[in-house]
């Protein structure tokens, strides 16, 4: 019996050796493991033994049981380990959707303003980020050392080169390329040194606007931007005209438009004026014109520019303008 015993266990042995897939081992199992194979018969002759040796066969075969089936058990482990899985495609499961991105919320904002312009006949044009101090202030009319220069704290890169504090830099540039007429926007991204804070960063965008003729009026200003925003707010948003001043414009507004949280009762959004400043605006400046050779005698025109941070921040009540630049998931999921 002993020698019945050791001769299964060395053929027990070679023949694992030899199993190299699942199906070998579950061939194996069978022959040797299951409950009719020849480990059990071998259980099963114990009957047969004398019952004084009984104890002791009885001591082998189960260490031979033991033995073999931790050897099998460790081979499966390992041979399940580089088996290729077995297909699991269960057709009738519905896809799994592939996570797309989308357009950032300023992107969106500045996409909805330019086709209300487009729509207007204004064309789109663009111009650098860096800039000279000639097309970000001295062709816009603002005298070297004058306070106006001020309102716009500038990132200096050189003693003439900066990074633009706003998109008329585009107005100079435009006119110099082309002669009039020009109607055009000017999006783009624009840098002021500003304190950081929930209302003001170091960079946000602004859309330019440009409209040169024979007989351009404050009229068609009023026309055209009165139009925007009716597309843009609703054709029921009231609007004021406030007079300010810029260097490149004359005479010079800004325009406000009755607060859209409160229909300009008062409130948090509109600080109780009831009214929320949405863009700067005025006449082409004849210096401006001077500047990049149009004749001001025979040319007019109007200029715009707003800014699509607070048209955003506004329309959305988002209370952070950092969130536009953090690239926070959470936060650009939610448009
Ligand atoms: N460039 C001005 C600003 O950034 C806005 C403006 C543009 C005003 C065009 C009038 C005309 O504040």
């Amino acid at each position: 019996m002993l020698d019945t015993i050791n001769t299964l266990r060395q053929q027990a042995e070679q023949d694992l050796a030899a199993a190299h897939d699942r199906s070998a081992l579950e061939a194996f199992r069978v022959t040797y493991l299951a409950r009719k194979g020849k480990i059990a018969e071998l259980f099963d002759a114990l009957r047969t033994v004398p019952a004084e040796q009984r104890p002791a066969i009885g001591k082998h075969l189960n260490a031979l049981r033991a033995g073999i089936q931790e050897l099998f058990d460790q081979k499966l482990a390992r041979t399940a380990e580089v088996a290729p899985r077995a297909p699991s495609l269960d057709l009738t499961l519905p896809g799994r959707r592939p996570s797309v991105g989308s357009r950032h919320l300023l992107t969106q904002t500045m996409d909805e303003i330019k086709a209300v312009f487009v729509s207007m006949g204004f064309g789109i044009a663009d111009g650098p980020e860096i800039e000279d101090d000639y097309h970000n202030f001295g062709a816009l009319n603002f005298p070297p050392d004058h306070p106006a220069r001020d309102m716009q704290d500038t990132f200096f890169l050189d003693r003439t080169a900066l990074l633009r504090t706003h998109t008329s830099p585009v107005q100079i540039r435009v006119m110099k390329e082309y002669p009039p007429p020009v109607r055009v926007i000017m999006p783009g991204k624009v840098y002021r040194n500003e304190a950081i804070s929930s209302r003001s960063y170091c960079l946000f965008h602004q859309i330019e606007g440009l409209h040169v003729d024979v007989g351009v009026t404050f009229s068609d200003l009023k026309g055209t931007l009165i139009s925007f925003i009716k597309q843009f707010y609703g054709s029921s948003t009231k609007y004021r005209f406030r007079p300010t001043f810029f260097p490149f414009t004359e005479p010079s507004a800004d325009i406000y438009i009755s607060c859209f949280l409160c229909g300009g009762k008062g409130c948090r959004l509109c600080k109780q004026i009831g009214w929320l400043e949405i863009l700067g605006c005025g006449m082409v400046d004849p210096n401006v014109f001077t500047s990049v050779g149009y004749d001001p005698e025979r040319y007019t025109g109007f200029a715009f520019g707003m800014g699509i941070e607070r048209i955003a921040l506004l329309r959305h009540g988002i209370d952070d303008i950092r969130l536009f630049f953090e690239n926070d998931i959470r936060f650009l999921n939610q448009f």
